[in-house]
């Protein structure tokens, strides 16, 4: 399901209308989507694995949108299972590739793959920068939002946000339906209690020269971006809209 999102940035993220129930708890009438983006620049960075259910179409994806060519790293900005449990089959499939992520994933991917031999990894703070060539991928940590590894890339050169879990929604992306009513479901059900660090990440956003999110559920999101952002400022204030 490969598109292009900008001239550099190919989705290679997948569908998945054969899940019950997301997270074993939360019904997807229209399915859901795992997101997973590659830049592709001097240097090639994936942005996050998916759910393992779909790891066979997410590396042909790969391969698709790189053609030839090899990625340099692989970006991990959540630890939670659909978008994390990839990764072993990326690092027997790409090697040489560096795994980045910030000290908290690390110690999550020795837990969930304690056999896991990474080559190369690259452990980042919040604020560093990874230079691609054309695009600089600045790490801003959203701690809670919706685990503690959280981290999000902003990528000034195309103005876009990977927001991680936020600014997602339950609903593959095949599936037409308004973004509102399933982004606030998945809102409340998976990050609703983490009110005040959402907060803390929207100052730090507002910081930002944002012209599209790229979050790792749901569609991408450009125009009407201050619609979705006061929405995320209202339900993490627990104010009524
Ligand atoms: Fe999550
Ligand atoms: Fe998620």
């Amino acid at each position: 399901m490969n598109r292009n999102i900008t001239d550099s940035i190919i989705y290679i993220g997948a569908n998945d209308h054969d899940i019950d129930l997301f997270e074993g708890q939360y019904i997807v009438p229209n399915g859901m989507a795992y997101n997973s983006y590659a830049i592709i620049d001097e240097k090639i960075a994936i942005m996050d694995t998916i759910d393992k259910s779909k790891t066979d179409e997410w590396l042909q994806n790969i391969d698709a949108a790189l053609k030839c060519g090899m990625p340099d790293y692989l970006i991990v900005q959540h630890m939670e299972p659909d978008h994390s449990a990839s990764i072993q089959a990326f690092v027997e499939k790409f090697p040489q590739a560096t795994i980045v992520g910030n000290k908290k994933t690390f110690k999550m991917i020795g837990q969930f793959f304690p056999e896991l031999e990474m080559k190369n990894t690259l452990e980042v703070e919040n604020g560093d920068k990874l230079d691609l060539g054309g695009h600089e991928l600045n790490f801003v940590f959203a701690p809670m939002v919706h685990w503690p590894e959280v981290m999000m890339t902003y990528d000034p050169a195309e103005k876009i946000l990977f927001s991680a879990d936020g600014f997602g929604k339950f609903g593959a992306l095949d599936v037409d339906e308004d973004w509102a009513c399933e982004a606030r479901r998945y809102y409340f059900g998976i990050v609703g209690k983490y009110g005040p660090q959402v907060q803390t990440v929207l100052k730090k956003a507002a910081a930002l020269d944002i012209e599209k999110i790229l979050p790792l559920h749901g569609p991408m999101l450009e125009e009407k971006l201050g619609y979705y952002i006061g929405l995320y400022d209202t339900w993490s204030s627990y104010l009524a809209e």
